[in-house]
């Protein structure tokens, strides 16, 4: 950046777990300055500001009000993603928010049109697209190396205990969180899985059940079969009743080779036995206590959304492209809560 280009100032929403990510992450960059941290509990968000700088507010409202934003990022619980983006898109103020992009379809809709009709930019985070592991996959899907894809499929079996959901006032619930293991984990992998397939959804058939968690009221297991409109099948299986957070593994079946990946590593072997492999960067970013899963690279998505917005590429993950992700777990609720089961 120029001396003569002044930082884009930056606001952060919502200083709990995850908000570590960004903190640091916009802290570090040099297109960005952290001029503002929110939280409901003040306390929070002034650790935050101690911490990485910026003002400490309680309410957005007034942050809003008192500071000049350029954007904010919203680390906050699911049902107030597009409520709090439309306030800022409203303002002139570009977002990026976490996933999901909220609890249903028409409130994520309604954010994605008004970004557009306000002449902001919307980002939604799925960094584990910036992952070596999933950039070398998609390269290798997109320039024919692979041939077509027939079939995909993804397992995560993690670990969210009792207190994870006790501590937390919007965690398992329908009208906060919008779902358990799909909407929270297990959205990442059926991200990838998406991208990389690349095609438009012919059918879906699922069942959700609720097996190791009488504290909440979403699920912890889900499967399903989801038929794209190119032919692939894709079936998953994810649970959080797990002792530990094992690699996801996402496997696909192509014409030319076969893929097995988490989101660090890629091993990819083609049918005339070369192979292709990646691995996680050596070096990083220390996140102050974040954990590995989050991925290494919510800092080259942030990165990448303050490029767009200094106009020097387009943005990639725009509200209009995460929807389509967000369309294929809205779908997968529609279907699966119609007969969850609770044991
Ligand atoms: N990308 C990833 O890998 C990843 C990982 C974890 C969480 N997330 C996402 O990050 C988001 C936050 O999750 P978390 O685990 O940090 O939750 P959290 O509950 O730890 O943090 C949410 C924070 O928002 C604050 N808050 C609530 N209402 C507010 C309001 N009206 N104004 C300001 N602050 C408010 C809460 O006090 C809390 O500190 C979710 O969307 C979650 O899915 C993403």
């Amino acid at each position: 950046m120029s001396k003569n280009t002044r930082k884009l100032k930056v606001g952060v929403i919502g200083c709990g777990r995850i908000s570590v990510m960004h903190l640091v992450s916009v802290a570090s960059l040099e297109e960005t300055e952290l001029v503002a941290c929110c939280d409901i509990r003040l306390d929070r968000a002034e650790a935050a500001a101690r911490e990485y700088g910026g003002r400490a507010y309680a309410s957005y409202e007034e942050m809003f009000d008192k500071e000049e934003l350029d954007a904010v990022h919203l680390c906050l619980p699911h049902y107030l993603h597009s409520k709090v983006a439309i306030y800022a898109f409203e303002r002139g103020v570009n977002v990026l928010t976490e996933k999901p992009m909220d609890i249903d379809m028409e409130s994520a809709l309604l954010a994605v049109k008004r970004a557009k009709e306000c002449g902001v930019q919307f980002g939604v985070i799925f960094q584990c697209r910036y992952n070596r592991s999933s950039l070398l996959v998609k390269d290798a899907v997109t320039s024919g190396r692979l041939g077509k894809v027939i079939s995909a499929r993804s397992t995560l079996t993690w670990s969210r205990p009792r207190d994870y959901y006790c501590e937390s006032d919007w965690k398992g619930t329908w009208d906060k969180e919008g779902g358990g293991v799909i909407i929270d984990q297990a959205i990442h992998s059926l991200d990838l899985v998406r991208w990389v397939v690349d095609s438009e959804i012919e059918s879906i058939s699922c069942t959700l059940s609720n097996r190791g968690h009488d504290c909440i009221e979403v699920e912890d297991t889900a499967e399903g079969l989801v038929t794209f409109k190119n032919g692939v099948r894709y079936g998953f299986y994810c649970m959080n009743n797990y002792g530990c957070d094992e690699p996801i593994e996402i496997r696909l079946y192509c014409e030319k080779g076969r893929v097995v990946f988490d989101y660090d590593h890629a091993y990819i072997t083609y049918n005339d036995g070369t192979t292709e492999e990646a691995h996680p960067d050596k070096i990083h970013l220390s996140y102050g206590g974040g954990k590995d899963y989050w991925g290494l690279h919510h800092v080259r998505q942030i990165k990448q959304f303050y490029s767009a917005l200094l106009g020097k590429e387009p943005l990639e993950i725009t509200g209009e492209e995460a929807l389509k992700t967000h369309e294929m777990v809205m779908n997968i609720y529609n279907i699966g809560r119609k007969g969850l089961e609770k044991d």
